[in-house]
């Protein structure tokens, strides 16, 4: 232990004498006052790297922080090879003191932020500079060369685009003027020689103290960095020496708080095909012929109306079922098939309810192998015009790989065409894949958030996902491209979401954009500076309300009715309603989040609104957000992050400082990056921390939950499937023990170790909660250490049963299938029995 963090103290030293001895600085000298300070940026990862600094005393030796530390990263577009660019960046101090960055952003944009301190920055705005420019091009302009000067008390922003110079000037770096061609003098940009490259930028004089404020940033962040990246293989190291560990848990069951009775739910989102071909139990693929080339962007010209189709048929659009479903299939004196999602899965002498929307002469559906044997068929007549007919195919065999058949003599009609499993969860029409609903049920998830994720709030305006197209019949929905690339059918629409929240007893919680789509957008301008325009957000507003009418109203409202009309009277009780997903906090953004949210509370002071914070766990989008939160008295906002193990290791305190009258936190979107026994054990170990903190933090979801193999757009994920078969990760474990073990009461108690090294004490994780409902007490015990800890639990046992439920989860830091078992001992084993190294226990104790 003590080898280690020698090790981390020279490491800390070295670094700290590298970078003053390389500034040609020593400490002891007199410090200077004044130094200038470089500013700029590189072309370097296509200019994501943002803003960095560079000092000098005399303008000749620069010394460059970090080196290339950002400073500050652009936000605007997408994650594509043009987006989050940072070009030219131009810095500069106004008269206030205040420092203003202005940046170019490969469009017709141009970007401001502004920082006191050169480490904290306001919000960006993206400003479209060429908005009232007319041109004749067809290609769109880029802003280049951007410069800023100030004269008679204005500030003039130049810039070039297809070579022609403008200039639009502004007072507050809110309002611009239109941009006119430039007749001023703009400012060049400085070229230094840094680490012999010439480097372009700005140079603004500054306190001495400054540049070392922002030596200690890049520093404390270097060592965040280091100090998080751990691994079995640091650990191995670091733990060489360490002797047996025993710890003292006393609990103090007088000393309680009360914390959340719904501390885990789920976080569903349609990524990785979660709803379609996942939980959706539909077996046919693209049955409606809407796929379309625009799913994915033009990238794959196989990806239209016939994809998963094959045969004899021809894409027709006259006189469809539904205007919004334009698309449908004539099957002409032969046959076609559909292969579902990679292969159509059948159990043998399961039930499959097949039905079309048909027109024209008899036909036959089959199942078949894809050897061609008939495992199912039955024999349809059509009427002359559009009827929905169905019949039900009992499968001979089990396979994976099997495919959907229609043949005719003559000319047919199709659309709609769809197989569902009998077994759906529940034995819902229209229901959900009956494995993957139980193993998210067997989760015993107290809320489900739906949609998302990003796909809440969609690629573009266009993509912003509107509850209405989700409802009704299924022909009539609108289906839309998934902004992962792919289709989303909507068969899985709002109410079978609210269907499904209350077949497993949790509360939904639907998560709406906040009137602007997603900040990293490619489609329809860049992100959420081009969000719903002003004059349709009363609309977008009204379709905010009427969901909650339509979960909750009364069957005479419009929506109740529509609620009824789609089988469930009753309300569903929603409670929570999310507005925003992660976004980016910018003026166009705060302005459409205000309306809504008003509306919502003024209308239904009985919903309780989850705002947003931003996509991180610090920064300006997460300081902006709560800013927000705090002034509209928000009750809940929601965090995100995800990070590495070693990052939830080292902030198990996170929530233990946050203010108790502020808004409570539903901590949304969480993973620690990996599939791995290691990374479970992390978050089984955060969520302790979680749970000591479940009077401030009400609900946490890990993210995403699904992924079917082969179409993963996203990993780590809960819980990975195909056709067939489900497969939990060990992350999973993790979250079912949590959910399968909540309490309401949280009990405090104080844990003494035999190594009080906080390398140690940070890897042993304790909590102890009570449920009042069954009256268990529930101790939660995670080892992150490579050896065991020897327990020692005091408390008065006296109205305890003599055996409790002892449930050990422990596997190598690698494994990924690892299991927990439970078994039943006595109490008094049970709080004393080692805790193997790398393990996860808890013991459930039922009290008289
Ligand atoms: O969980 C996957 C994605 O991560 C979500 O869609 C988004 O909100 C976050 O960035």
């Amino acid at each position: 232990m003590k080898k280690f963090l020698l090790h981390n103290v020279v490491i800390f030293l070295s670094i700290f004498a590298v970078v003053f001895s390389s500034f040609g600085f020593n400490p002891k000298e007199e410090k200077p006052e004044k130094v200038y300070l470089f500013a700029y940026s590189t072309l370097k990862n296509n200019g994501k790297n943002g803003l960095h600094f560079a000092w000098s005393t005399d303008q000749k030796n620069w010394f460059s922080i970090g080196p290339e530390h950002s400073f500050l990263k652009s936000d605007y577009g997408s994650w594509g090879p043009m987006g989050k660019s940072m070009s030219e960046a131009f810095l500069f101090k106004d008269e206030t003191g205040i420092f203003h960055c202005l940046w170019s952003v490969k469009d017709d944009v141009f970007a401001h932020a502004s920082s006191k301190d050169l480490v904290s920055w306001s919000r960006q705005d993206y400003i479209q500079a060429l908005k009232n420019v007319s041109k004749n091009q067809e290609a769109k302009s880029t802003v280049e060369s951007l410069k800023v000067s100030r004269k008679s008390g204005q500030y003039f922003v130049h810039f070039t685009a297809d070579k022609i110079r403008y200039s639009s000037t502004t007072k507050d770096f809110k309002n611009y003027t239109p941009s006119v061609t430039d007749t001023e003098q703009a400012p060049h940009l400085t070229e230094i020689t840094l680490q012999g490259k010439t480097e372009k930028g700005t140079i603004t004089e500054v306190n001495w103290s400054l540049v070392e404020m922002l030596v200690k940033r890049m520093e404390s962040s270097k060592f965040r960095d280091k100090q998080n990246d751990t691994s079995p293989k640091s650990d191995s190291l670091l733990f060489a020496g360490l002797k047996p560990v025993t710890a003292q848990i006393s609990i103090n069951v007088g000393q309680s708080k009360k914390i959340s009775n719904m501390l885990t739910g789920v976080f569903f989102e349609d990524i990785n095909y979660a709803a379609d071909g996942g939980l959706y139990g539909e077996l046919i693929q693209n049955r409606d012929f809407e796929y379309a080339v625009s799913d994915k962007k033009g990238r794959d010209e196989k990806w239209n109306a016939a994809m998963a189709w094959n045969g004899d048929f021809k894409i027709q659009k006259s006189n469809p079922i539904h205007a919004n479903n334009p698309n449908y299939a004539v099957v002409t004196k032969g046959s076609c098939n559909n292969s579902g999602f990679d292969g159509i899965a059948l159990k043998a002498n399961e039930k499959y309810d097949f039905s079309v929307f048909a027109k024209g002469a008899k036909f036959t559906v089959k199942l078949k192998s894809a050897s061609g044997q008939t495992l199912a068929e039955a024999a349809l007549k059509p009427a002359s015009s559009w009827k929905k007919i169905s019949a039900v195919l009992t499968s001979s065999k089990t396979i994976t790989d099997a495919h959907l058949e229609i043949s005719t003599d003559g000319e047919t009609s199709v659309d709609m065409v769809s197989l569902f499993p009998q077994k759906t969860f529940k034995n819902r029409k229209n229901g959900l894949r009956s494995d993957l609903a139980e193993l998210i049920a067997a989760m015993h998830p107290k809320f489900v958030r739906f949609p998302g994720g990003c796909v809440a709030h969609g690629d573009g305006i266009a993509n912003i996902y509107r509850w209405k197209n989700t409802i009704g019949p299924l022909e009539s929905r609108t289906p839309m491209r998934n902004i992962w690339g792919y289709h989303q059918s909507m068969g899985l629409g709002y109410f079978e979401y609210f269907q499904f929240c209350e077949d497993l007893g949790a509360a939904a919680v639907p998560v709406l954009a906040a009137g602007v789509p997603c900040q990293n957008s490619s489609d329809g301008g860049a992100g959420q500076q081009f969000g719903i325009p002003m004059d349709q957000m009363d609309e977008y507003v009204q379709d905010v309300l009427d969901l909650i009418e339509y979960a909750n109203g009364s069957t005479n409202t419009v929506w109740g009715k529509k609620r009824a009309e789609a089988g469930h009277p009753k309300p569903f009780n929603l409670k929570y309603i999310g507005i925003g997903n992660e976004d980016l906090i910018s003026d166009v953004f705060e302005e459409r989040y205000r309306l809504i949210v008003n509306a919502v509370q003024k209308k239904h002071p009985e919903i309780i609104v989850i705002g947003t914070v931003g996509p991180f766990f610090e920064g300006t989008d997460y300081n902006e957000g709560w800013a927000i939160a705090d002034n509209l008295k928000l009750p809940i906002v929601d965090e995100h992050y995800y990070e590495s193990p070693g990052w939830f290791i080292n902030n198990q305190n996170f929530y233990d400082s946050y203010d108790r009258s502020k808004s409570k936190v539903y901590l949304g979107e969480y993973a620690s990056r990996g599939n791995k026994f290691y990374n479970a054990l992390s978050e089984a170990l955060y969520l302790t921390g979680i749970e000591r903190n479940g009077d401030i933090v009400t609900m946490a979801s890990y993210a995403p939950l699904l992924a079917r193999e082969k179409h993963v757009q996203w990993n780590p994920d809960l819980i990975y499937f195909n056709g067939s078969e489900v497969k939990p990760t060990v992350n999973y474990f993790v979250q079912q023990l949590y959910g399968q073990n909540p309490g309401d009461v949280y009990l405090e108690s104080a844990i003494q170790l035999s190594d009080t090294n906080a390398e140690v004490s940070k890897r042993f994780g304790v909590a102890v909660v009570k449920d009042n409902a069954s009256g268990d007490l529930i101790v939660k015990l995670v080892n992150m250490l490579p050896k065991a800890i020897i327990p020692s639990i005091n408390f008065s046992t006296s109205n305890a049963v003599e055996n409790v439920n002892y449930t050990v989860f422990t596997g190598s830091p690698e494994n990924t299938t690892a299991r927990p078992v439970t078994q039943k001992i006595t109490i008094d084993a049970a709080l004393s029995r080692e805790l193997p190294p790398y393990s996860f226990t808890v013991i459930r104790i039922k009290t008289k």
